[in-house]
């Protein structure tokens, strides 16, 4: 495992609408592992391939309950609201309030191009939204009214 660089700011790979991820093997593997490994060295929540300059379809996430990772992920459904602080590894400076669906029901394939279903509320809802939105070279700014320079709480990225 290793540690991958993570793009920042302006970096125009955080803006690229990725590409799906076609084969499931030893390396897509070794990425997922070096993913996670970067994401839980930063104290982040989450982290998708082009934050690490990989443009495909993917993320890792760790709400405080355990490793998923995502592959060639699609919103389902969408219930409710919810308006909360958020930041972003790839945008360390910057925290702002977006409002996100309460509950999301997602698709997704695992490492072994396996589909699965993943419910996520709150927190786990807010992250999936955000993660989903990286692979369409969405960030979270996009969705701020006002961008705060220092969180206004402490808040996981
Ligand atoms: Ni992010």
């Amino acid at each position: 495992m290793a540690l991958r660089n993570i793009l920042k700011d302006e970096d125009p790979q955080l803006r690229k609408v990725c590409r799906p991820v076609t084969e499931f093997n030893e390396r897509l593997w070794q990425l997922l592992d070096d993913m996670a490994e970067t994401m839980y060295a930063a104290n982040g929540v989450g982290l998708a391939g082009p934050q690490v300059g990989i443009l495909r379809r993917l993320f890792v996430m760790d709400v405080g309950d355990g490793l998923v990772e995502a592959i060639n992920p699609e919103i389902l459904s969408e219930k409710g609201e919810q308006t909360d602080q958020e930041g972003c590894l790839s945008f360390p400076e910057k925290w702002g309030y977006v409002t996100r669906p309460q509950r999301v029901k997602m698709k997704a394939q695992d490492r072994n191009g396996k589909w699965f279903i993943l419910t996520g509320e709150d927190l786990k809802a807010r992250c999936i939204c955000h993660e989903t939105d990286h692979l369409n070279g969405v960030v979270f700014l996009d969705h701020v009214t006002e961008i705060l320079t220092t969180p206004r709480e402490p808040r996981k990225r």
